[in-house]
Protein backbone atom coordinates (compact mmCIF):
# COMPACT_ATOMS: atom_id res chain seq x y z
CA UNK A 1 0.00 0.00 0.00
CA UNK A 2 1.15 3.68 -0.59
CA UNK A 3 1.70 6.28 1.86
CA UNK A 4 -1.75 8.42 2.78
CA UNK A 5 -0.45 11.16 1.00
CA UNK A 6 0.03 9.94 -2.03
CA UNK A 7 -3.57 7.96 -1.50
CA UNK A 8 -5.37 11.03 -2.58
CA UNK A 9 -5.16 10.36 -5.88
CA UNK A 10 -6.86 7.27 -7.62
CA UNK A 11 -4.49 8.18 -10.51
CA UNK A 12 -1.19 10.23 -10.60
CA UNK A 13 0.26 10.95 -14.30
CA UNK A 14 3.50 12.70 -13.84
CA UNK A 15 5.45 13.64 -16.79
CA UNK A 16 4.02 11.26 -19.36
CA UNK A 17 5.64 11.79 -22.24
CA UNK A 18 5.04 9.26 -25.79
CA UNK A 19 6.89 10.15 -29.28
CA UNK A 20 5.73 8.61 -32.42
CA UNK A 21 7.86 9.24 -35.60
CA UNK A 22 7.24 12.99 -36.12
CA UNK A 23 4.86 13.68 -33.66
CA UNK A 24 5.10 13.88 -29.77
CA UNK A 25 1.46 12.66 -28.86
CA UNK A 26 2.22 13.49 -25.04
CA UNK A 27 4.74 16.17 -23.88
CA UNK A 28 5.14 16.09 -20.09
CA UNK A 29 1.43 15.50 -18.98
CA UNK A 30 0.57 15.79 -15.28
CA UNK A 31 -2.75 14.68 -14.10
CA UNK A 32 -4.05 13.73 -10.36
CA UNK A 33 -7.82 12.35 -10.55
CA UNK A 34 -9.17 12.16 -7.32
CA UNK A 35 -10.50 8.59 -5.49
CA UNK A 36 -14.29 8.59 -6.57
CA UNK A 37 -14.29 11.73 -8.66
CA UNK A 38 -15.69 11.89 -12.49
CA UNK A 39 -12.61 13.73 -13.71
CA UNK A 40 -12.92 15.16 -17.64
CA UNK A 41 -10.02 15.58 -19.79
CA UNK A 42 -10.84 17.99 -22.96
CA UNK A 43 -8.98 18.62 -25.61
CA UNK A 44 -9.26 19.21 -29.57
CA UNK A 45 -8.60 16.25 -31.96
CA UNK A 46 -5.30 15.13 -31.72
CA UNK A 47 -4.56 16.84 -28.62
CA UNK A 48 -2.83 13.22 -27.07
CA UNK A 49 -6.08 12.37 -24.95
CA UNK A 50 -6.45 8.88 -26.56
CA UNK A 51 -2.39 7.85 -26.56
CA UNK A 52 -2.84 9.08 -22.69
CA UNK A 53 -5.39 6.63 -21.63
CA UNK A 54 -4.13 3.61 -23.59
CA UNK A 55 -0.88 4.81 -21.46
CA UNK A 56 -2.83 4.21 -18.64
CA UNK A 57 -4.64 1.31 -19.54
CA UNK A 58 -1.31 -0.60 -20.29
CA UNK A 59 -1.96 -0.74 -24.21
CA UNK A 60 1.30 1.58 -25.31
CA UNK A 61 4.49 2.56 -23.05
CA UNK A 62 4.90 5.98 -22.10
CA UNK A 63 8.92 7.59 -23.22
CA UNK A 64 8.90 8.87 -20.08
CA UNK A 65 6.92 9.38 -17.01
CA UNK A 66 5.43 7.35 -14.16
CA UNK A 67 2.16 6.32 -13.34
CA UNK A 68 0.39 5.66 -10.14
CA UNK A 69 -2.71 4.19 -9.37
CA UNK A 70 -4.09 3.80 -5.56
CA UNK A 71 -0.54 5.51 -4.35
CA UNK A 72 1.81 2.73 -6.03
CA UNK A 73 3.88 3.25 -9.20
CA UNK A 74 2.97 1.35 -11.93
CA UNK A 75 4.51 -0.42 -14.84
CA UNK A 76 1.77 -2.03 -17.01
CA UNK A 77 2.89 -3.76 -19.87
CA UNK A 78 -0.26 -4.93 -21.13
CA UNK A 79 -4.49 -4.10 -20.55
CA UNK A 80 -4.26 -7.38 -18.63
CA UNK A 81 -1.93 -5.67 -15.84
CA UNK A 82 -3.83 -2.94 -16.04
CA UNK A 83 -7.04 -4.21 -15.13
CA UNK A 84 -5.64 -6.43 -12.34
CA UNK A 85 -5.01 -3.15 -11.23
CA UNK A 86 -8.73 -1.93 -11.32
CA UNK A 87 -8.79 -0.08 -14.05
CA UNK A 88 -10.90 -0.66 -17.26
CA UNK A 89 -11.55 0.93 -20.48
CA UNK A 90 -14.23 1.91 -22.77
CA UNK A 91 -12.98 2.60 -26.26
CA UNK A 92 -14.24 5.36 -28.92
CA UNK A 93 -15.14 2.03 -31.09
CA UNK A 94 -16.98 -0.36 -29.21
CA UNK A 95 -15.10 -3.93 -29.54
CA UNK A 96 -18.26 -6.12 -29.07
CA UNK A 97 -18.80 -9.07 -31.19
CA UNK A 98 -21.68 -8.39 -32.91
CA UNK A 99 -23.10 -11.72 -33.36
CA UNK A 100 -22.52 -12.85 -29.88
CA UNK A 101 -24.98 -12.41 -26.80
CA UNK A 102 -24.71 -9.64 -23.79
CA UNK A 103 -23.22 -12.23 -21.87
CA UNK A 104 -20.84 -13.99 -23.88
CA UNK A 105 -19.21 -10.68 -24.83
CA UNK A 106 -19.05 -9.90 -21.19
CA UNK A 107 -18.07 -13.21 -19.67
CA UNK A 108 -15.17 -14.09 -22.55
CA UNK A 109 -11.63 -13.95 -21.53
CA UNK A 110 -12.83 -12.83 -17.75
CA UNK A 111 -11.51 -14.28 -15.05
CA UNK A 112 -12.67 -16.29 -13.02
CA UNK A 113 -13.69 -19.37 -14.82
CA UNK A 114 -13.24 -23.19 -13.84
CA UNK A 115 -11.61 -25.55 -16.29
CA UNK A 116 -12.63 -24.66 -19.90
CA UNK A 117 -16.12 -24.48 -19.82
CA UNK A 118 -17.08 -20.66 -18.41
CA UNK A 119 -19.63 -20.19 -15.52
CA UNK A 120 -22.63 -18.75 -17.23
CA UNK A 121 -24.94 -19.44 -14.81
CA UNK A 122 -22.60 -17.17 -12.39
CA UNK A 123 -21.57 -14.77 -15.08
CA UNK A 124 -25.53 -14.04 -15.77
CA UNK A 125 -26.48 -13.27 -12.42
CA UNK A 126 -23.29 -11.11 -11.64
CA UNK A 127 -24.27 -9.43 -14.82
CA UNK A 128 -27.78 -8.78 -13.52
CA UNK A 129 -26.25 -7.77 -9.96
CA UNK A 130 -24.00 -5.06 -11.92
CA UNK A 131 -27.34 -3.79 -14.09
CA UNK A 132 -28.96 -3.72 -10.84
CA UNK A 133 -26.71 -1.58 -8.74
CA UNK A 134 -25.51 0.92 -11.11
CA UNK A 135 -28.60 0.95 -12.43
CA UNK A 136 -27.67 -0.05 -16.11
CA UNK A 137 -31.04 -2.46 -17.11
CA UNK A 138 -29.67 -4.81 -19.69
CA UNK A 139 -30.51 -7.86 -20.80
CA UNK A 140 -27.75 -10.76 -20.77
CA UNK A 141 -29.12 -12.89 -22.95
CA UNK A 142 -29.64 -10.34 -25.88
CA UNK A 143 -28.07 -10.42 -29.20
CA UNK A 144 -25.65 -7.61 -29.21
CA UNK A 145 -26.42 -6.65 -32.94
CA UNK A 146 -30.01 -6.02 -31.54
CA UNK A 147 -28.76 -3.26 -29.13
CA UNK A 148 -29.27 0.24 -29.88
CA UNK A 149 -26.02 2.32 -29.39
CA UNK A 150 -26.47 3.17 -26.09
CA UNK A 151 -27.22 -0.17 -24.69
CA UNK A 152 -23.81 -1.37 -26.44
CA UNK A 153 -22.25 1.19 -24.60
CA UNK A 154 -23.90 -0.14 -21.37
CA UNK A 155 -22.40 -3.36 -22.41
CA UNK A 156 -19.18 -2.41 -22.77
CA UNK A 157 -19.38 -0.50 -19.02
CA UNK A 158 -20.61 -3.52 -17.96
CA UNK A 159 -18.22 -5.97 -19.26
CA UNK A 160 -15.19 -3.50 -17.66
CA UNK A 161 -16.85 -3.37 -14.00
CA UNK A 162 -17.43 -7.05 -14.31
CA UNK A 163 -13.78 -7.37 -14.80
CA UNK A 164 -13.75 -5.72 -11.35
CA UNK A 165 -12.70 -2.15 -12.71
CA UNK A 166 -12.83 0.15 -9.88
CA UNK A 167 -11.27 3.07 -12.12
CA UNK A 168 -13.53 3.67 -15.40
CA UNK A 169 -11.82 5.34 -18.69
CA UNK A 170 -14.01 6.51 -20.96
CA UNK A 171 -12.70 7.54 -24.56
CA UNK A 172 -15.48 9.51 -26.21
CA UNK A 173 -18.27 8.10 -24.68
CA UNK A 174 -20.99 10.39 -26.02
CA UNK A 175 -19.74 11.01 -29.80
CA UNK A 176 -21.38 7.81 -30.81
CA UNK A 177 -25.03 9.10 -28.67
CA UNK A 178 -27.82 11.17 -29.56
CA UNK A 179 -28.84 14.10 -26.39
CA UNK A 180 -31.55 11.35 -24.91
CA UNK A 181 -28.68 8.66 -24.57
CA UNK A 182 -25.78 11.07 -23.37
CA UNK A 183 -28.82 12.23 -20.16
CA UNK A 184 -28.91 8.01 -19.80
CA UNK A 185 -25.01 7.62 -19.94
CA UNK A 186 -24.47 10.56 -17.53
CA UNK A 187 -27.22 9.28 -14.86
CA UNK A 188 -25.40 6.15 -15.00
CA UNK A 189 -21.98 7.73 -14.17
CA UNK A 190 -23.16 9.68 -11.51
CA UNK A 191 -24.55 6.32 -9.94
CA UNK A 192 -20.81 4.83 -10.43
CA UNK A 193 -19.45 7.78 -8.68
CA UNK A 194 -21.92 6.96 -6.09
CA UNK A 195 -20.59 3.47 -5.66
CA UNK A 196 -17.20 5.03 -5.61
CA UNK A 197 -15.87 4.28 -9.31
CA UNK A 198 -13.73 6.69 -10.19
CA UNK A 199 -14.21 7.99 -13.77
CA UNK A 200 -12.06 9.61 -16.16
CA UNK A 201 -14.13 10.58 -19.13
CA UNK A 202 -12.52 12.28 -22.39
CA UNK A 203 -14.61 14.84 -24.34
CA UNK A 204 -13.84 17.71 -26.53
CA UNK A 205 -17.50 18.60 -26.09
CA UNK A 206 -17.53 21.54 -23.87
CA UNK A 207 -20.97 21.71 -22.45
CA UNK A 208 -20.71 17.79 -21.36
CA UNK A 209 -17.57 18.38 -19.99
CA UNK A 210 -19.06 21.40 -17.48
CA UNK A 211 -22.39 19.28 -17.06
CA UNK A 212 -20.41 16.08 -15.81
CA UNK A 213 -17.36 16.35 -14.26
CA UNK A 214 -16.24 17.02 -10.79
CA UNK A 215 -12.88 18.48 -12.10
CA UNK A 216 -11.34 19.02 -15.73
CA UNK A 217 -8.37 18.88 -16.54
CA UNK A 218 -7.82 20.78 -20.59
CA UNK A 219 -4.72 18.96 -22.89
CA UNK A 220 -3.68 20.90 -26.02
CA UNK A 221 -0.39 19.60 -28.07
CA UNK A 222 0.50 17.03 -25.84
CA UNK A 223 0.39 19.24 -22.81
CA UNK A 224 -1.39 19.67 -19.66
CA UNK A 225 -2.66 23.04 -19.57
CA UNK A 226 -4.69 23.35 -16.46
CA UNK A 227 -6.99 21.80 -14.18
CA UNK A 228 -10.44 23.40 -13.43
CA UNK A 229 -13.59 22.88 -11.85
CA UNK A 230 -16.33 23.44 -13.86
CA UNK A 231 -17.97 25.91 -11.73
CA UNK A 232 -14.76 28.22 -11.81
CA UNK A 233 -15.34 28.23 -16.03
CA UNK A 234 -17.31 29.44 -18.89
CA UNK A 235 -17.86 27.11 -21.74
CA UNK A 236 -15.49 30.25 -23.65
CA UNK A 237 -12.83 29.94 -20.98
CA UNK A 238 -13.00 26.43 -21.39
CA UNK A 239 -12.32 26.74 -25.42
CA UNK A 240 -9.96 29.15 -25.28
CA UNK A 241 -7.89 27.18 -22.98
CA UNK A 242 -8.43 24.14 -25.41
CA UNK A 243 -7.09 26.05 -28.69
CA UNK A 244 -4.54 28.31 -26.74
CA UNK A 245 -6.27 31.54 -28.50
CA UNK A 246 -9.40 33.73 -28.51
CA UNK A 247 -12.02 32.10 -30.12
CA UNK A 248 -14.00 33.56 -33.39
CA UNK A 249 -17.52 34.03 -32.28
CA UNK A 250 -20.36 32.18 -33.67
CA UNK A 251 -22.38 35.34 -34.89
CA UNK A 252 -25.70 36.13 -34.56
CA UNK A 253 -27.71 35.87 -38.00
CA UNK A 254 -28.97 38.41 -40.46
CA UNK A 255 -31.15 36.29 -42.40
CA UNK A 256 -29.74 36.91 -45.90
CA UNK A 257 -32.45 33.84 -47.18
CA UNK A 258 -33.88 35.29 -50.80
CA UNK A 259 -37.26 34.53 -52.19
CA UNK A 260 -35.75 32.78 -54.84
CA UNK A 261 -36.08 28.89 -55.18
CA UNK A 262 -32.68 27.18 -55.91
CA UNK A 263 -33.19 23.55 -55.08
CA UNK A 264 -36.78 21.87 -55.52
CA UNK A 265 -37.28 18.47 -54.09
CA UNK A 266 -40.85 17.45 -54.84
CA UNK A 267 -42.33 14.40 -53.72
CA UNK A 268 -38.85 12.22 -54.03
CA UNK A 269 -39.34 7.91 -53.28
CA UNK A 270 -36.45 5.84 -53.80
CA UNK A 271 -37.00 1.88 -53.94
CA UNK A 272 -34.56 -0.18 -51.93
CA UNK A 273 -34.61 -4.11 -52.14
CA UNK A 274 -38.27 -5.20 -52.56
CA UNK A 275 -40.89 -3.40 -51.91
CA UNK A 276 -39.49 -1.17 -48.95
CA UNK A 277 -38.58 2.16 -49.42
CA UNK A 278 -35.26 3.97 -48.72
CA UNK A 279 -37.30 7.77 -49.29
CA UNK A 280 -40.16 8.34 -48.95
CA UNK A 281 -42.76 11.51 -50.12
CA UNK A 282 -39.28 14.07 -49.38
CA UNK A 283 -40.15 17.70 -50.43
CA UNK A 284 -38.41 20.64 -49.51
CA UNK A 285 -37.28 23.72 -51.27
CA UNK A 286 -33.74 25.73 -50.20
CA UNK A 287 -34.09 29.54 -51.58
CA UNK A 288 -30.56 31.51 -52.64
CA UNK A 289 -28.91 32.42 -49.16
CA UNK A 290 -30.63 29.89 -46.99
CA UNK A 291 -28.61 27.47 -45.39
CA UNK A 292 -31.16 24.06 -45.02
CA UNK A 293 -29.94 21.78 -42.51
CA UNK A 294 -31.03 18.26 -41.79
CA UNK A 295 -30.91 16.06 -38.85
CA UNK A 296 -30.98 12.83 -38.46
CA UNK A 297 -29.19 9.50 -36.91
CA UNK A 298 -26.90 7.72 -39.77
CA UNK A 299 -28.90 5.43 -41.61
CA UNK A 300 -31.97 7.13 -41.79
CA UNK A 301 -31.58 7.87 -45.55
CA UNK A 302 -29.98 11.10 -45.54
CA UNK A 303 -26.69 9.30 -47.61
CA UNK A 304 -29.20 8.33 -50.40
CA UNK A 305 -30.97 11.91 -50.30
CA UNK A 306 -27.74 13.49 -51.08
CA UNK A 307 -27.13 10.58 -54.10
CA UNK A 308 -30.55 11.71 -55.29
CA UNK A 309 -30.12 14.93 -55.68
CA UNK A 310 -26.19 14.76 -56.71
CA UNK A 311 -27.47 12.37 -59.74
CA UNK A 312 -25.73 8.78 -58.24
CA UNK A 313 -29.00 7.32 -58.05
CA UNK A 314 -31.92 7.83 -59.47
CA UNK A 315 -35.57 8.75 -57.57
CA UNK A 316 -38.00 6.41 -58.44
CA UNK A 317 -40.54 9.21 -57.86
CA UNK A 318 -40.69 13.10 -57.78
CA UNK A 319 -39.10 15.33 -59.13
CA UNK A 320 -35.90 17.45 -58.20
CA UNK A 321 -35.51 21.02 -60.07
CA UNK A 322 -32.57 23.50 -60.11
CA UNK A 323 -32.92 27.47 -60.34
CA UNK A 324 -36.15 26.55 -62.17
CA UNK A 325 -35.17 23.44 -64.56
CA UNK A 326 -35.67 20.07 -63.88
CA UNK A 327 -32.76 17.72 -63.39
CA UNK A 328 -34.35 14.64 -62.14
CA UNK A 329 -32.73 12.51 -65.11
CA UNK A 330 -29.37 14.60 -65.59
CA UNK A 331 -26.04 12.37 -64.64
CA UNK A 332 -23.59 13.67 -61.76
CA UNK A 333 -22.10 15.32 -64.53
CA UNK A 334 -24.47 17.85 -65.77
CA UNK A 335 -25.82 18.17 -62.35
CA UNK A 336 -22.80 19.57 -61.48
CA UNK A 337 -22.53 21.77 -64.69
CA UNK A 338 -25.34 23.46 -63.69
CA UNK A 339 -23.99 24.32 -60.31
CA UNK A 340 -24.29 21.82 -57.93
CA UNK A 341 -21.19 21.81 -55.28
CA UNK A 342 -20.45 19.04 -53.10
CA UNK A 343 -18.58 18.51 -49.90
CA UNK A 344 -18.43 15.20 -49.52
CA UNK A 345 -18.65 12.86 -46.15
CA UNK A 346 -15.86 10.53 -46.75
CA UNK A 347 -13.46 13.07 -47.90
CA UNK A 348 -10.41 10.50 -46.96
CA UNK A 349 -11.75 8.38 -50.11
CA UNK A 350 -14.16 10.73 -52.09
CA UNK A 351 -12.70 14.11 -51.31
CA UNK A 352 -9.07 14.60 -52.17
CA UNK A 353 -6.51 11.95 -53.75
CA UNK A 354 -3.97 11.58 -50.78
CA UNK A 355 -1.43 10.68 -52.52
CA UNK A 356 -1.69 13.76 -55.48
CA UNK A 357 -0.46 16.77 -55.49
CA UNK A 358 -2.38 19.74 -54.23
CA UNK A 359 -3.30 21.38 -57.32
CA UNK A 360 -4.91 18.12 -59.06
CA UNK A 361 -6.95 17.80 -55.91
CA UNK A 362 -7.95 21.24 -56.20
CA UNK A 363 -9.07 20.88 -59.49
CA UNK A 364 -10.92 17.36 -59.23
CA UNK A 365 -14.78 17.94 -60.50
CA UNK A 366 -13.56 21.44 -62.08
CA UNK A 367 -10.37 20.24 -64.17
CA UNK A 368 -12.65 20.77 -67.46
CA UNK A 369 -12.55 24.57 -66.82
CA UNK A 370 -9.85 27.45 -66.81
CA UNK A 371 -7.65 28.04 -65.46
CA UNK A 372 -7.71 24.72 -64.86
CA UNK A 373 -7.55 23.85 -68.78
CA UNK A 374 -6.77 24.65 -71.73
CA UNK A 375 -8.57 22.95 -74.36
CA UNK A 376 -8.42 19.27 -74.20
CA UNK A 377 -5.06 19.92 -71.77
CA UNK A 378 -4.81 20.23 -68.22
CA UNK A 379 -2.77 23.44 -67.37
CA UNK A 380 -0.49 22.98 -64.25
CA UNK A 381 0.48 26.67 -64.32
CA UNK A 382 -3.02 27.81 -64.24
CA UNK A 383 -3.83 25.38 -61.44
CA UNK A 384 -1.21 26.25 -59.38
CA UNK A 385 -2.01 29.57 -59.18
CA UNK A 386 -5.65 28.87 -58.48
CA UNK A 387 -4.47 26.33 -55.77
CA UNK A 388 -2.16 29.08 -54.11
CA UNK A 389 -4.99 31.17 -54.25
CA UNK A 390 -7.54 28.91 -52.82
CA UNK A 391 -4.83 27.92 -50.17
CA UNK A 392 -4.50 31.51 -49.32
CA UNK A 393 -8.01 31.88 -48.55
CA UNK A 394 -8.73 28.90 -46.40
CA UNK A 395 -6.53 26.31 -44.58
CA UNK A 396 -5.49 22.86 -46.10
CA UNK A 397 -8.30 20.65 -44.43
CA UNK A 398 -11.08 23.18 -45.76
CA UNK A 399 -10.04 23.09 -49.20
CA UNK A 400 -12.49 20.81 -50.75
CA UNK A 401 -14.44 23.31 -49.21
CA UNK A 402 -12.31 25.64 -50.89
CA UNK A 403 -12.58 24.09 -54.69
CA UNK A 404 -16.57 23.58 -54.33
CA UNK A 405 -16.98 27.39 -53.38
CA UNK A 406 -14.24 28.56 -55.69
CA UNK A 407 -16.77 26.74 -58.71
CA UNK A 408 -19.23 29.71 -57.42
CA UNK A 409 -22.12 26.52 -57.44
CA UNK A 410 -25.50 27.65 -57.21
CA UNK A 411 -26.32 25.10 -54.58
CA UNK A 412 -23.13 23.50 -52.00
CA UNK A 413 -24.07 20.20 -50.34
CA UNK A 414 -22.43 19.64 -47.22
CA UNK A 415 -22.30 16.52 -45.98
CA UNK A 416 -20.93 15.95 -42.27
CA UNK A 417 -18.33 19.00 -43.02
CA UNK A 418 -16.83 19.03 -39.66
CA UNK A 419 -16.39 15.57 -38.92
CA UNK A 420 -12.92 14.59 -37.81
CA UNK A 421 -11.78 17.84 -37.60
CA UNK A 422 -10.25 20.25 -34.72
CA UNK A 423 -11.36 23.04 -33.73
CA UNK A 424 -9.97 25.52 -35.25
CA UNK A 425 -10.20 23.56 -38.80
CA UNK A 426 -14.49 23.30 -37.60
CA UNK A 427 -14.41 26.96 -37.51
CA UNK A 428 -12.72 27.95 -40.72
CA UNK A 429 -15.48 25.38 -42.16
CA UNK A 430 -18.73 27.13 -40.45
CA UNK A 431 -17.31 30.69 -41.62
CA UNK A 432 -16.82 29.04 -45.68
CA UNK A 433 -20.75 27.91 -44.90
CA UNK A 434 -21.78 31.39 -44.05
CA UNK A 435 -19.73 32.77 -46.09
CA UNK A 436 -21.44 30.96 -48.97
CA UNK A 437 -24.49 32.10 -47.67
CA UNK A 438 -24.36 35.59 -47.94
CA UNK A 439 -23.03 35.32 -51.72
CA UNK A 440 -26.78 33.65 -51.81
CA UNK A 441 -26.28 30.48 -52.18
CA UNK A 442 -28.09 27.74 -51.69
CA UNK A 443 -27.16 25.03 -48.88
CA UNK A 444 -28.11 21.48 -47.66
CA UNK A 445 -26.13 20.83 -44.93
CA UNK A 446 -26.03 17.17 -43.60
CA UNK A 447 -24.79 17.00 -39.90
CA UNK A 448 -24.72 14.64 -37.23
CA UNK A 449 -23.04 17.91 -35.06
CA UNK A 450 -27.03 19.02 -33.41
CA UNK A 451 -25.15 22.18 -32.27
CA UNK A 452 -23.94 22.47 -35.89
CA UNK A 453 -26.99 22.26 -37.23
CA UNK A 454 -28.97 24.57 -34.65
CA UNK A 455 -26.14 27.43 -35.42
CA UNK A 456 -25.72 27.41 -39.26
CA UNK A 457 -29.11 26.58 -40.29
CA UNK A 458 -32.15 28.79 -41.58
CA UNK A 459 -34.86 25.58 -41.75
CA UNK A 460 -34.01 22.49 -40.19
CA UNK A 461 -35.89 19.00 -41.15
CA UNK A 462 -35.82 16.16 -39.25
CA UNK A 463 -35.26 12.42 -41.29
CA UNK A 464 -36.31 9.43 -39.72
CA UNK A 465 -37.38 6.07 -41.82
CA UNK A 466 -36.75 7.52 -45.23
CA UNK A 467 -39.32 10.48 -44.53
CA UNK A 468 -38.95 14.07 -43.34
CA UNK A 469 -40.92 13.94 -40.02
CA UNK A 470 -40.57 17.31 -38.89
CA UNK A 471 -39.88 20.89 -40.18
CA UNK A 472 -38.08 23.28 -36.86
CA UNK A 473 -36.96 26.43 -36.04
CA UNK A 474 -33.18 26.45 -35.27
CA UNK A 475 -33.81 29.65 -33.54
CA UNK A 476 -36.55 27.84 -30.91
CA UNK A 477 -35.62 23.85 -31.28
CA UNK A 478 -33.29 22.48 -28.59
CA UNK A 479 -31.02 19.50 -29.29
CA UNK A 480 -33.09 17.50 -27.05
CA UNK A 481 -36.32 18.34 -28.86
CA UNK A 482 -34.21 17.47 -31.99
CA UNK A 483 -33.04 14.50 -30.51
CA UNK A 484 -36.65 13.08 -29.69
CA UNK A 485 -37.74 13.59 -33.47
CA UNK A 486 -34.13 11.45 -34.74
CA UNK A 487 -35.06 8.50 -32.46
CA UNK A 488 -39.00 8.90 -33.58
CA UNK A 489 -40.30 9.48 -30.28
CA UNK A 490 -41.49 12.34 -31.58
CA UNK A 491 -42.76 13.41 -35.21
CA UNK A 492 -44.31 10.65 -37.72
CA UNK A 493 -47.37 13.15 -38.43
CA UNK A 494 -44.83 15.85 -39.88
CA UNK A 495 -43.91 12.95 -42.81
CA UNK A 496 -45.91 14.04 -45.26
CA UNK A 497 -46.58 17.63 -44.62
CA UNK A 498 -42.80 18.38 -43.44
CA UNK A 499 -42.41 19.24 -47.81
CA UNK A 500 -43.40 20.68 -50.09
CA UNK A 501 -47.24 21.05 -49.34
CA UNK A 502 -46.86 22.95 -46.28
CA UNK A 503 -47.11 26.19 -45.78
CA UNK A 504 -44.19 28.98 -46.48
CA UNK A 505 -40.57 27.60 -45.86
CA UNK A 506 -39.10 29.23 -42.92
CA UNK A 507 -42.44 29.01 -41.01
CA UNK A 508 -42.92 27.08 -38.01
CA UNK A 509 -44.45 23.81 -38.44
CA UNK A 510 -43.30 21.77 -35.64
CA UNK A 511 -45.99 19.16 -35.32
CA UNK A 512 -46.63 18.07 -31.94
CA UNK A 513 -47.98 14.50 -30.53
CA UNK A 514 -47.47 11.57 -32.49
CA UNK A 515 -49.72 9.51 -34.13
CA UNK A 516 -49.61 6.59 -35.59
CA UNK A 517 -48.67 6.14 -39.44
CA UNK A 518 -51.01 4.44 -41.48
CA UNK A 519 -48.39 2.08 -43.25
CA UNK A 520 -46.44 0.37 -40.03
CA UNK A 521 -43.29 -0.83 -42.49
CA UNK A 522 -42.84 2.95 -43.63
CA UNK A 523 -41.56 4.15 -39.98
CA UNK A 524 -38.79 1.20 -39.72
CA UNK A 525 -35.58 2.96 -39.99
CA UNK A 526 -34.10 1.99 -42.91
CA UNK A 527 -30.80 1.47 -41.64
CA UNK A 528 -32.79 -2.14 -41.26
CA UNK A 529 -32.92 -2.15 -45.10
CA UNK A 530 -29.94 -4.11 -46.46
CA UNK A 531 -29.61 -1.89 -49.44
CA UNK A 532 -30.05 1.49 -47.17
CA UNK A 533 -27.28 0.12 -44.73
CA UNK A 534 -25.03 -0.83 -47.72
CA UNK A 535 -25.24 2.84 -48.54
CA UNK A 536 -24.92 4.50 -44.94
CA UNK A 537 -20.97 5.16 -45.49
CA UNK A 538 -21.83 7.51 -48.55
CA UNK A 539 -20.96 4.85 -51.12
CA UNK A 540 -23.87 3.71 -53.34
N1 LIG B 1 0.04 4.79 -33.02
C1 LIG B 1 0.35 6.01 -33.45
N2 LIG B 1 1.33 6.22 -34.34
C2 LIG B 1 1.66 7.45 -34.76
N3 LIG B 1 1.03 8.58 -34.35
C3 LIG B 1 0.03 8.45 -33.47
C4 LIG B 1 -0.38 7.16 -32.98
N4 LIG B 1 -1.39 7.36 -32.10
C5 LIG B 1 -1.63 8.67 -32.06
N5 LIG B 1 -0.77 9.33 -32.88
C6 LIG B 1 -0.69 10.78 -33.06
O1 LIG B 1 -0.60 11.36 -31.79
C7 LIG B 1 -1.36 12.55 -31.70
C8 LIG B 1 -2.38 12.42 -30.59
O2 LIG B 1 -3.37 11.49 -30.98
P1 LIG B 1 -4.52 11.03 -29.99
O3 LIG B 1 -3.93 10.61 -28.71
O4 LIG B 1 -5.34 10.02 -30.70
O5 LIG B 1 -5.34 12.37 -29.79
P2 LIG B 1 -6.84 12.62 -29.30
O6 LIG B 1 -7.36 11.35 -28.70
O7 LIG B 1 -6.74 13.73 -28.32
O8 LIG B 1 -7.63 13.02 -30.51
C9 LIG B 1 -1.97 12.75 -33.07
O9 LIG B 1 -1.14 13.60 -33.78
C10 LIG B 1 -1.95 11.36 -33.66
O10 LIG B 1 -1.89 11.42 -35.05
MG1 LIG C 1 -9.09 10.27 -29.22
Amino acid sequence: MGDVTTQAHAVRLQGITKRFPGVVANDDINIEVRPGEIHAIVGENGAGKSTLMKILYGMQRPDEGTIEVNGRVMHFRSPKEAIAAGIGMVHQHFMLADNLTVLENVALGAEPHRGPLLQYGEARERIRELATTYGMPLDPDRLVEELSVGERQRAEIIKVLYRGARILILDEPTAVLVPQEVDELFRNLRELKREGVTVIFISHKLDEVLAIADRITVVRAGKTVKTVNPGDVTARQLAELMVGSELPRPETRASTVTDVVELAVQNVALRGIGDRWILQDIGFEIHRGEVVGIAGVEGNGQAELVQVIMGLRTADQGRISLSGRDITRDSTHERREAGIGYIPEDRQEMGLLLEAPLWENAMLGHQDKAPFSSGPWVNKAGARGRTAEMIEEFRLVTLIVAREMTAKPNLLIASQPTRGIDVGAQAAVWEAIREARRRGMALLLISADLEELIGLSDTLYVIYGGRLVAKLDPNEVTPEELGSYMTGAKGAEGAASAGERDAQPGVRTQVPGAPVQSDPAASEPTGADPDAAAGEDGRP
